[in-house]
């Protein structure tokens, strides 16, 4: 066979086998086939011109370059086919559908027992007291002994404590905070301290090992059982409506004398007797009272020209009061489908 039949072979089946090429890798393929430097197709052709006689060399020559020159075009055609092809199928899996709804991310709240806390804390700030805080760790002075609880004193009793090394405990009052706050200031004293307490609780609907507290405490000259009324009746119509009653019971504490429970008329049930209440009509929201002189004696203040009022409340007993919440437990389990009706 001669050269140009030779070319002209090649030309022809090459363009048929670059138009099945199917993919990019099958071109390359095919291309080193035809023009590989070392034994490419057209390359070997392209080399056995040089063996012609001189006068056959330039009609060769220029016929070969035309066969180059058309497989070459072929090769670009087809590449171009292929990636149209490609892009084609990618525009079509990867189409965005923008009639779909989009991805809502809810937005997180405040838990009730934090809402419940910045309520009370925004009462007590209108009325002119100052927050602060104390630690959670205590030592048993400032749980118990400068709060008039002697060791071994029964009234121990109301605060089953979880004990630490070394005489520590954690608190299970923030009534410690009355000593810390009197005994870094003089009188007149306004403040509260919201915090954490611990006992050695057993958990049930209304009992957890771990709550929260809102203490409160005023001392200037002059202060009596009737400034506590005022202040706290006010608290209890801010935080549960202003139709709401309060009354004063006589109790016990060992830091206060006398000592009150502050009840208001139930609002679930408008005093007539419900679950809520008990049937009583009647529901207690703190402790509280005025001072005891032995604590004002102790903390270096003098009880002959000072007098003060103390009060303490639980946070979770509010939040269960006013949201309706049956069960303590509720505040810890990190339920979403409970924390988010709040
Ligand atoms: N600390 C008391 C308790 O944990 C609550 C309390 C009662 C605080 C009377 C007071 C108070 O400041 O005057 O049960």
């Amino acid at each position: 066979m001669s050269i140009l039949e030779d070319l002209s072979e090649l030309k022809n089946t090459a363009q048929v086998e670059i138009a099945q090429a199917a993919s990019e890798q099958d071109v390359t393929e095919l291309w080193t086939k035809i023009f590989g430097r070392k034994n490419g197709q057209l390359t070997a052709i392209l080399r056995s011109v040089k063996e012609l006689p001189k006068e056959e060399r330039p009609k060769v020559g220029q016929a070969a370059n035309e066969v180059k020159e058309t497989i070459e075009q072929s090769f670009e055609k087809r590449r171009g086919e292929l990636y149209q092809e490609s892009l084609q199928k990618r525009l079509n899996s990867e189409q965005v559908d923008v009639t779909l709804p989009g991805r809502w991310a809810e937005p997180g709240r405040i838990h009730l027992l934090s809402s419940t806390m910045r309520r009370i804390k925004d009462i007590f700030k209108g009325l002119g007291y100052s927050v602060m805080q104390g630690p959670e760790i205590e030592t048993d002075y400032y749980n118990f002994e400068a709060l008039n609880i002697p060791a071994n004193h029964p009234s121990r009793d109301m605060w089953d404590s979880f004990f630490l090394r070394e005489g520590l405990l954690m608190r299970s009052q923030t009534s410690s905070n009355q000593i810390h706050v009197m005994e870094s200031q003089e009188p007149p004293v306004r403040v509260i301290c919201p915090g954490k307490c611990y006992r050695r609780d057993a958990v049930d609907a209304t009992h957890f090992w771990e709550f929260h507290q809102v203490e409160g405490l005023l001392v200037d000259e002059k202060v009596t059982f009737a400034d506590l009324r005022g202040t706290l009746e006010l608290f209890a119509k801010a935080m549960f409506g202003s139709r709401r009653k309060t009354r004063f019971n006589p109790s016990y504490f060992p830091f206060t004398e006398p000592s009150a429970e502050v009840m208001v008329d139930c609002f679930v049930c408008d005093g007539k007797g419900c679950r809520v209440c008990k049937n009583s009509g009647w529901i207690e929201i703190m402790g509280s009272g005025m001072v005891h002189p032995k604590v004002l004696k102790g903390v270096g203040y003098d009880p002959e020209r000072y007098t003060g009022f103390a009060f303490g409340m639980g946070v979770e007993r509010i939040a269960m009061l006013s949201c309706n919440v049956d069960d303590i437990r509720l505040f810890y389990e990190d339920d979403l489908r409970f924390l988010r009706q709040f």
